[in-house]
């Protein structure tokens, strides 16, 4: 489809009658044209693609491995303890979806290098990354928080996702391309209270998608974000179990509830398909409408 094609149908309508051309049909013109071409296939199919999600026994992470599973990718999970990788394995076959699973610690490098030796040797290359880990071990007033705090948040929440990303882009290359999720949080535009140290790397996770998005496009390599808002996962339940917390959060949210894992995994899957190929460097908030603006 050309913009020649275009311009000659435009013009054919004046000549005949110009109050027939509205901007409806040509855009109807356009998209008859794109699904008889180009746009055929399901572009939001991931069949054939190996993705490795960190952090994916629980929570956002299983909800984005089922996401990018249920759509044909081989999933890769792993987190730190082995019976909650069993059961995530366990529970992913159950649904059909292929996965292979392995313990790793995401701030040991040793476990990052076992992790991508393992995809290639069992899946034979890698084509997504979704860097989900992250801890935070501090709340409190940030001016307490000390140095032992901010080496662990800094280390496995920015660190571990750049290493981790330095490890798969050789083999991303090699399949001609891939795509990386960072997952962030709506902390990162607007720094919670109590939560200073690991806003501020979410915060950092943005830095990072910007950093690397040029760099990487040259390797046909997109690099995004997903900050999510109060997700009810076990990592929050401190907040979502207290209702009080949760009117209060209410009042800051369009969507007059808290979101589930499901709800960032179907994002974080738009993000690696076909139909997000012109879409890099960015973060996607994902907050049921709390306001985010650094
Ligand atoms: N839930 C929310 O409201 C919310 C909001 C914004 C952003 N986020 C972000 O979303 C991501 C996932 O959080 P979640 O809410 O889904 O948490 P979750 O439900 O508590 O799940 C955490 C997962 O991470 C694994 N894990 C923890 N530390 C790890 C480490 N060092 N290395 C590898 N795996 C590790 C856990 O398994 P093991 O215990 O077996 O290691 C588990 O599978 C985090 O980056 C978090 O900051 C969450």
């Amino acid at each position: 489809m050309t913009s020649a094609l275009v311009s000659q149908y435009l013009h054919k309508k004046v000549t005949t009658s110009y109050s027939q051309v509205t901007m409806r049909s040509a855009f109807r013109f356009l998209k008859m044209n794109f699904v008889s071409g180009q746009r055929s296939v399901s572009h939001s199919s991931l069949t054939g693609k190996v993705a490795i999600v960190t952090a994916s026994t629980d929570g956002i992470g299983l909800a984005t491995a089922q996401a990018l599973g249920k759509r044909g990718a081989h999933v890769v999970v792993s987190s730190r303890r082995q019976a909650n990788v069993d059961k995530a394995v366990a529970l992913l076959q159950s649904q059909s979806i292929k996965v292979t699973g392995t313990t790793c610690n995401v701030g040991s490098g040793e476990d990052r290098e076992k992790l991508v030796r393992m995809t290639l040797d069992q899946c034979g290359g890698i084509d997504i990354l979704v860097s989900n880990a992250a801890v935070n071990p501090f709340f409190g007033n940030i001016m307490d928080s000390t140095e032992d705090v901010w080496d662990k948040i800094l280390s496995v929440n920015v660190k571990s996702s750049f290493l981790m990303t330095k490890l798969v882009v050789p083999h991303m290359e090699k399949r001609g391309g891939g795509n990386v999720i960072f997952v962030s949080s709506v902390g990162a535009y607007q720094p919670m209270q109590a939560l200073g140290p690991y806003c501020v790397s979410k915060t950092a996770l943005l830095g990072l998608t910007r950093a690397l998005a040029p760099e990487l496009a040259q390797s046909n390599i997109r690099v995004n974000c997903v900050a999510p808002g109060v997700i009810k996962t076990r990592f929050s339940s401190a907040l979502w179990k207290n209702e009080d917390v949760v009117e209060e959060l209410k009042k800051q949210l369009s969507i007059k509830r808290l979101g589930e894992p499901e709800e960032i995994g179907g994002v974080i899957a738009f993000l690696c398909s076909e139909e997000a190929s012109y879409i890099t460097g960015e973060t996607i908030t994902v907050t049921g409408g709390m306001g985010c603006r650094l």
